[in-house]
């Protein structure tokens, strides 16, 4: 029996820079895909996968994350009182539990492995998992509760994965794999491959389940690319004492910290709801037209 993965951390303290303008003055986090903040669906992904505590790495600026999730009183009241009922209820249902979310500061934007650390804390000496919040990914069984699947039966450390075309490799962290009697195991990692050098075409994505020996490593881990404590790099020493295994994602992801994908994220879920499906549909056909008569 393995410990259960009780926790998750959600690293939203960067600054969001390939979202600027929008993020000058509003978390990329709370960028809304439809009318939910990215972050809402991945706080959402975590409590349907078991977890049982959030903590969110905020930092300067980054206020309103934690104003979202709390009760918003003076709405709730306003909207019950001009009897708008369903519309209250649907605001309740996207505030977690008292108690089951905490909020910590990033200091400095040191790296997303710096992030993490920063959360070693709350979390304690137990494995927890880390979702990236700009990394939407969507099917119809969430990717992180496949993986706690994953390590009910083996332990260890999870991540998920995901195939690119191999010409697109030296844009990824890959994994290397070895096969075993009892599926596969991580044997290495390697960040942004050089073209034509990729071990594999299978890349790391935003979902992680990670035991706490990776606090030791990071406290003490020197800067890597790009200056910043990269979490990669705690993974690849990691990976000398403890196995990784791979939970290979097959849904849709869509990176939301970029313009594309934030504007593709937010076609794909307005066409997937009941209530919209049809006008956007329609308004995506026309576009469409209007484009072919220019042709
Ligand atoms: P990204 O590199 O995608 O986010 O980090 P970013 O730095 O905010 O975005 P760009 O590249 O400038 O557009 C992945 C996740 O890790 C968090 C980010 O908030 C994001 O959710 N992160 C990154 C931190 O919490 N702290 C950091 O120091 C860096």
């Amino acid at each position: 029996m393995h410990t259960k993965v009780r926790k998750a951390i959600i690293p939203a303290a960067g600054f969001g820079t390939r979202m600027l303008p929008a993020t000058k003055s509003v978390p990329k986090e709370l960028l809304p895909i439809v009318d939910r903040p990215i972050l809402d669906y991945i706080v959402a992904e975590a409590f349907a996968s078991g977890i049982e505590h959030v903590v969110i790495v905020t930092g300067r600026m980054k206020g309103a994350i934690e104003d979202y999730f709390d009760h918003a009183f003076e709405i709730d009241v306003s909207l019950r009182n001009a009897g708008k009922h369903g519309l209250a209820d649907r605001m309740a249902q996207h505030t977690p539990g008292t108690g089951s979310i905490s909020f910590v500061r990033q200091q400095q934007a040191r790296g997303l492995g710096h992030a993490v650390w920063t959360a070693r804390q709350i979390v304690g000496r137990e494995p927890f998992a880390v979702l990236l919040p700009d990394m939407l990914m969507v099917d119809d069984k969430p990717c992180l509760q496949s993986m706690m699947e994953l390590h009910g039966r083996h332990g260890g450390n999870v991540i998920a994965v995901e195939k690119c075309a191999p010409e697109e490799a030296h844009k990824f962290g890959i994994v290397s794999l070895k096969p075993t009697g009892d599926g596969p195991v991580v044997t290495g990692l390697v960040e942004k491959p050089a073209p034509g050098t990729a071990p594999s075409n299978l890349f790391i994505s935003g979902r992680y389940i990670l035991q706490p020996e990776i606090f030791d490593l990071l406290e003490s881990q020197a800067p890597g690319a790009g200056g910043e404590i990269q979490l990669t790099d705690a993974m690849i020493a990691l990976l000398g004492t403890q196995e990784i295994r791979p939970l290979e994602f097959c849904g849709r992801t869509f990176d939301c910290g970029s313009p594309a994908g934030f504007v593709s994220a937010n076609l794909h879920m307005a066409l997937a709801r009941a209530d919209l499906g049809a006008s956007v549909d329609m308004e995506i056909e026309t576009l469409a037209a209007a484009r072919r008569a220019v042709a």
